[in-house]
């Protein structure tokens, strides 16, 4: 196929960008922006953005870019760009996105968070759709396919497979800004606009500045979310369960595995339907970032409409930036601006579960079908009264 090709530049050459990317096999999907765009084929790296030299030339050497530079500004030399991704630490975003502004790009793929806070966040979204440049943001599972797929059978209620829902339990660790923005994200995408009703204790349990905190939520209909705090110096975790009318549907390993538990009849008390033991399916997760730059390709070429923007973001960020002020008894504005956080209380990185990375040999590891791999949930077996 003869793809348009997009002129990108790349801000930030660090993990996101391409490092997680630089040492896997060829045929293991991409998780970066450049292993992303490389892979896509409809792409040409024309320029990256690093201060750091030798980091900037292995950069460039490892994903073929064109030119390197050690300021956003100096990027203009190799301009036009028609896609500039933000990779660069959360701190610096803000003044970034001003920046890229002036190269006039037609689309900014940011990583999230967009910024430090969401009174930033939301100058951001109003200053790139006031100059007409398109905002993508990285909540990378609102690419993924199995998600998609899921939120379509979740929408249709009781036409679709799942019923009604009737409670979702979110887990997370390292940050209610970092990650928990990522899980308010993914249950705003799956059950619609959410509002906080409490939030618990914080935890600081990897940034200075940006507490995992519990938290109750609930949708526009009533369902009730609870977000539940582990912690990052144990391992990595980000789960979600969604116990519906049907059966039970859980997203495991950050969405590299699902479990999905049926109603049977309970073999030990008559006349009682259960949840079975769960069957695990693996997850399409892996697939979401080559998802991303498709969108992206296909918003610029076709005007197809953006997955994740500026605003799903912004809307996670103020619930999140809501739930650390409520934690800490601070009333709304009186959050104090985050400053970068900086790493602490981490488990050794081998002790760490693999929310990203795939093991070498695991069946994830080479490209995802096409077909659903979360299993459809079952018919009820029969009317049965509950156990409470
Ligand atoms: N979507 C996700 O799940 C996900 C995962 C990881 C990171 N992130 C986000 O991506 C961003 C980067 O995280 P990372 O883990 O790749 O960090 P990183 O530290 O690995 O990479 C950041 C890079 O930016 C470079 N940099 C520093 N100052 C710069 C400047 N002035 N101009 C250009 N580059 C500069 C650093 O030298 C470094 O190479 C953060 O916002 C983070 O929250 C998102």
């Amino acid at each position: 196929m003869n793809l348009q090709q997009l002129r990108v530049l790349i801000v930030g050459c660090g993990n996101i960008a391409g490092g997680f990317d630089a040492e896997r096999p060829a045929s293991a999907l991409p998780l970066t922006h450049a292993g992303a765009y490389v892979r896509h084929g409809g792409f040409r790296l024309v320029g990256c953005v690093e201060p750091d030299a030798v980091r900037r030339e292995a950069f460039m050497q490892r994903w073929l870019v064109e030119k390197g530079f050690a300021t956003v500004d100096a990027a203009a030399a190799a301009g036009p760009y028609d896609v500039v991704s933000l990779c660069s630490p959360t701190a610096l975003h803000a003044a970034h996105i001003a920046a890229i502004l002036s190269l006039h790009p037609r689309l900014v793929f940011c990583e999230k968070p967009v910024t430090m806070t969401a009174a930033d966040t939301a100058a951001a979204v109003q200053v790139c759709a006031a100059a007409g440049v398109k905002m993508a943001v990285n909540h990378n599972r609102r690419w993924a396919p199995d998600i998609v797929r899921l939120q379509r059978e979740l929408a249709a209620g009781s036409a679709g497979p799942w019923g009604a829902v009737r409670s979702a339990i979110g887990i997370y660790n390292k940050g209610v800004l970092n990650n928990g923005s990522h899980l308010v994200d993914l249950v705003q995408m799956l059950l619609g606009p959410l509002m906080l009703l409490s939030a618990g204790a914080p935890s600081t349990d990897h940034w200075h500045d940006d507490p995992t905190v519990p938290a109750l939520l609930q949708t526009r209909s009533g369902v009730p979310v609870t977000l539940n705090p582990a912690h990052a110096g144990d391992y990595a975790v980000f789960e979600l369960q969604l116990f519906t009318e049907r059966g039970m549907v859980a997203m495991e390993d950050g969405g590299a595995g699902w479990r999905v538990r049926r109603i049977v009849a309970s073999p030990h008390f008559k006349g009682y339907a259960v949840l079975d033991a769960g069957q695990r399916a693996s997850g399409e997760y892996h697939a979401s970032t080559l998802a991303a730059v498709t969108n992206l390709h296909d918003a610029l070429t076709s005007g197809a409409a953006l997955a994740s923007t500026g605003e799903t973001a912004l809307s996670a960020q103020r619930l999140c930036e809501q739930i650390h002020r409520r934690s800490r008894g601070l009333p709304e504005g009186d959050l104090p601006t985050l400053t970068e956080p900086v790493r602490r209380g981490l488990a050794p990185l081998s002790r760490l579960s693999p929310v990203s990375p795939v093991a070498p040999g695991s069946p994830l590891s080479s490209p995802s079908p096409a077909t659903p791999t979360v299993p459809p949930p079952p018919v009820r077996p029969r009317p049965t009264e509950q156990i409470a």
